[in-house]
């Protein structure tokens, strides 16, 4: 018999709690090899409640000590690994009654980094999803929200900062050289929510007046050699509370707010209620060791985790099935927030450019294979592996599209109205989406089938002209190709704004709403042929299935007014040449040349117009993807424009330089940016000739982006100075934990390079270097997922021998972390769209992960339904 079977989670299963708690005091004595925790917990009858009920808490690798019910020692209970199963309750559990729970957990041996751990000799927690049950037996459920008092003490020397939730009561000198600090969250919250941060930590901080005149105090906490680096995550966190203001309304509810930074992180950040923990990839910097991206990155982590306070923490979620409730919600305000803080309309669009490039990337690959879910899963195995780019980045689009159908005005008061119903509840997608109908007076019922059906839907466009009538039609059908347990999709509401570009202009934007499988619109007194500029700013998360001429697309290219689909015709157009194994034609490489010429245009726009799509989209195009195929022709198709446009890319370099002090405006990014690209296209034309400016870049640099990126064309083109330069660079950086990082990382994703061993030896040798640290997940990051995820063309080697590295890399981090080892495992979730001999090395490689025994649930979850189990 099979008893390892595992175990999945169903949505329609959820029941409300049997009991639910309210005063919740914790008293936790901070050991690295031994930590204490008492809990004393006031427990009232739930919305499930029936007389006689057992109380039924979870725990996790946790030593049980001791349990009182109302003051008194008690003996029924049952212990599993899983469960703390309570029995007997005083008046069958009809009234309120105190459970004391005495407990012990191991932060130092904790390198799955949920729970209690230790980085670098400090103490920090992850409730976020299934955490809290490492530290405490609890209802460890985000319907169930209590009001949390925490005392923590710990040695002062070596923990002379303690913080938790909400406001600090009392700090106290304790006999034997211990301290104490107690501190009161006066919101009610779920256990996810719950912080504390111990350790030898010092802080910037600022006081802030907000709009109804109170005042608050901003601190960001790191070790005291980054204090430093922290001036732009605090400027960050000012202007997200004043735009949240503004913007919706919403103000800091808490007297004090803090960001504390750490260097072992499962993720980028954790909105914990008034005490924000991030990976410090998300919180520090300065020009000499972070880049533009970084400094951006940053500013919408900062925003993201701030903006979770109301759309998270306020108002939460039912249960985990409703996570993008969220973090849709809460990705979709960072990236408005980002939009407006670039200050300009076209500004605007480079940033919606970049999200949508980052959701066609990831997002439509994962709606696709074997892990696609809709935005609301319906069923999981581990929670954790459900923190997803569909859950976030679609879960965003499916935000937007609200705004689209109501536009911005309608959809604040569906806000305002979510808030002024929900508030302090714990509730679900369904709920947000009746406070954007009702709101509105619209009835949202179609639009549900966003929420349950995964795989991104296809629209097919037909169009006719007819010169005689003066008439132009078009019509639209859509379809969605099926997925697990959904062979047959309903159609979607789906929101298409659209212009017709003709010669008299006259023509303004619309906004079709496709609600049938096919459905047909009829335009009049239209003079000539028009060119269709459908889908504009990606007003929908759609495959737009649309055989537009050539020329069409150089139209759009050259002249649509909406930018992102300018950006787009780019795309199509090389995309298509791509794909059928052809060099950009004379008219590409002009429209190009117009385009990069064109002095109304921001350089950063250019930059991502020249920017080719990248290879993990251009399989989702195919039936059966040749990696090496694909890679050779979009090579050959870039060396192309490199070469054709030479001469404009050295005029460039020179026009984009930003000369004097540094400055990170918009403006100077995207000159950077485009810069950037300039000297990739010149050494992409010709190294030899060259890379001595790239080198001269690389040593006069005052600044990471312009450092790195000459550094990542010496590499990435395998030029002979590049070895040099590496070594400077790891010289100059030793000390700096991000910026070997990005050492690592470089020569990671390197693709591959005539001449030079296979970047899998390289790789083999970065593992075995000192500074690589299997468990550090950044570092781990940098090296493993950045070979096996973001190198495709290295990665994808006939002899399996990625696949191979892959497999042995799964297995060994499984066993140190299982949720990131879940997510290297991903990499190979589209295996099945590969032809041969890929496709059976991956599957090969797949069934010895899943053969192994110890498996994770993560990361077992992954690879099963990978292999189809
Ligand atoms: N809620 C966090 C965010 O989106 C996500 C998160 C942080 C998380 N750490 C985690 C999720 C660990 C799972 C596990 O901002
Ligand atoms: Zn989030």
């Amino acid at each position: 018999m099979k008893t390892d079977l595992p175990q999945s989670f169903r949505r329609l299963e959820y029941r409300p709690p049997v009991y639910t708690f309210d005063q919740v005091e914790l008293d936790i004595a901070l050991d690295p090899a031994r930590t204490i925790i008492k809990s004393r917990i006031e427990v009232l009858p739930g919305k499930s409640f029936e007389a006689g009920a057992p109380l039924v808490l979870v725990g996790q690798e946790l030593e049980f000590v001791s349990l009182r019910i109302n003051g008194e020692a008690h003996r029924h209970f049952e212990l599993t690994p899983e469960f703390l199963t309570i029995h007997s309750l005083p008046n069958e559990g009809r009234d309120k009654f105190f459970v004391e729970i005495i407990c012990v957990c191991v932060p130092e041996k904790n390198t799955s980094l949920m729970g209690l751990y230790v980085s670098n000799g400090n103490f920090f927690t992850q409730c976020e999803a299934e955490g809290f049950r490492k530290i405490t037996y609890f209802l460890d459920r985000p319907d169930v929200m209590e009001r949390y008092r925490v005392t923590l003490r710990a040695r002062e020397a070596e923990c002379p900062v303690l913080l938790s939730n909400g406001n600090l009561l009392i700090s106290e000198k304790l006999p034997n050289g211990w301290h104490s600090a107690t501190w009161e969250d006066p919101f009610p919250k779920p256990s996810y929510l719950f912080a504390l941060v111990a350790g030898k930590l010092e802080c910037i901080e600022e006081t802030i007046t907000t709009s109804s005149g109170a005042q608050k105090l901003l601190q960001i906490w790191v070790e005291p050699h980054d204090l430093k680096k922290t001036r732009h995550a605090m400027d960050s966190l000012i202007a997200s509370i004043h735009w949240d203001e503004k913007r919706f309304g919403l103000e800091l509810d808490l007297e004090r707010f803090m960001i504390v930074a750490v260097g072992d992180f499962n993720m980028g950040a954790m909105e914990n209620k008034g005490l924000n923990i991030f990976n410090t990839k998300f919180v520090l910097a300065q020009p000499e060791t972070a880049t533009d991206a970084d400094f951006a990155n940053i500013e919408s982590v900062v925003a993201h985790e701030y903006f979770h306070n109301w759309t998270g923490n306020r108002v939460t979620c039912q249960d985990w099935f409703q996570l993008s409730l969220k973090e849709g919600l809460t990705v979709f305000r960072d990236q408005e927030f980002s939009a407006d803080q670039m200050g300009s309309e076209s500004g605007r669009a480079v940033k919606r450019i970049e999200d949508v490039r980052l959701l066609r990337q990831l997002q439509f690959p994962e709606d696709a294979g074997p892990m696609a879910h809709p935005i609301r899963p319906d069923e999981y195995q581990e929670i954790s592996n459900f923190y997803t780019v569909t859950v976030y980045e679609k879960g965003s689009e499916v935000v937007r599209m609200y705004q689209t159908l109501l536009g911005k005005d309608g959809f604040r008061k569906g806000m305002d109205l979510y808030f002024k119903r929900h508030d302090g509840q714990a509730v679900t997608c369904d709920d947000f989406l009746m406070a954007m109908a009702d709101a509105n007076g619209r009835d949202l019922t179609q639009f549900r089938n966003w929420y349950s059906q995964a795989g991104t839907p296809r629209v097919k466009v037909q169009e006719h002209y007819d010169p005689s009538k003066k008439q132009y039609q078009i019509t639209l059908i859509q379809s969605c190709a099926p997925s697990a347990g959904q062979p047959e999709k309903k159609p979607f509401h789906i929101p298409l704004k659209m212009r017709l570009i003709t010669k008299g202009n006259n023509q303004v934007e619309q906004l079709l709403e496709l609600t049938q499988a096919n459905q047909s619109w009829t335009f009049d007194s239209i003079d000539e042929r028009p060119v269709l500029s459908m889908n504009r700013n990606f007003s929908a998360p759609i495959h737009l299935d649309f055989e537009q001429s050539e020329a069409d697309l150089l139209t759009l290219f050259s002249s649509d007014d909406d930018p992102f689909n300018r950006w787009e015709a780019a795309q199509r157009l090389a995309m298509q040449m791509i794909l059928n194994n052809r060099l950009p034609d004379e008219k590409l490489i002009n429209a190009y040349r117009n385009l990069l010429l064109d002095p109304k245009l921001d350089p950063a726009f250019k930059e991502l117009a020249l920017t080719l799509p990248a290879e993990s989209y251009l399989y989702e195009q195919c039936a059966s993807v040749d990696p090496q195929k694909i890679f050779a022709a979009r090579r050959a198709f870039r060396r192309e424009i490199a070469k054709q446009l030479q001469l404009e890319w050295a005029a460039l370099y020179q026009q984009m330089q930003t000369p004097g002090p540094f400055k990170s405006d918009a403006v100077d990014v995207g000159k950077r940016a485009l810069k950037n690209l300039a000297l990739s296209m010149l050494l992409e034309a010709n190294k030899d000739v060259w890379a001595p400016m790239a080198v001269n870049q690389y040593r006069i640099a005052d600044n990471m982006t312009e450092r790195y990126a000459a550094l990542a064309g010496l590499v990435i083109h395998g030029t002979r100075e590049a070895k040099d330069c590496l070594i400077d660079f790891f010289e100059r950086f030793a000390n700096d934990a991000l910026v070997i990082d990005k050492w690592f990382g470089l020569q990671s994703s390197r693709p591959p390079v005539d001449g030079l061993e296979p970047t899998l030896s390289d790789v083999k040798k970065l593992r075995e270097h000192p500074a690589f640290k299997m468990n550090n997940p950044n570092r781990v990051r940098s090296v493993i997922h950045a070979f096996c995820s973001n190198n495709p063309a290295s990665f994808h080697q006939v002899d399996g021998s990625g696949y191979e590295f892959w497999a042995d890399s799964v297995l060994a981090l499984d066993s140190i972390n299982p949720q990131v080892a879940a997510r290297l495992a991903r990499a190979l979730d589209r295996w099945r769209l590969f032809s041969q001999p890929y496709q059976d090395k991956m599957k090969a490689s797949l069934e010895r992960v899943a053969a192994c025994p110890t498996l994770s649930p993560d990361t077992r979850e992954v690879v099963g339904k990978a292999l189809g189990n």
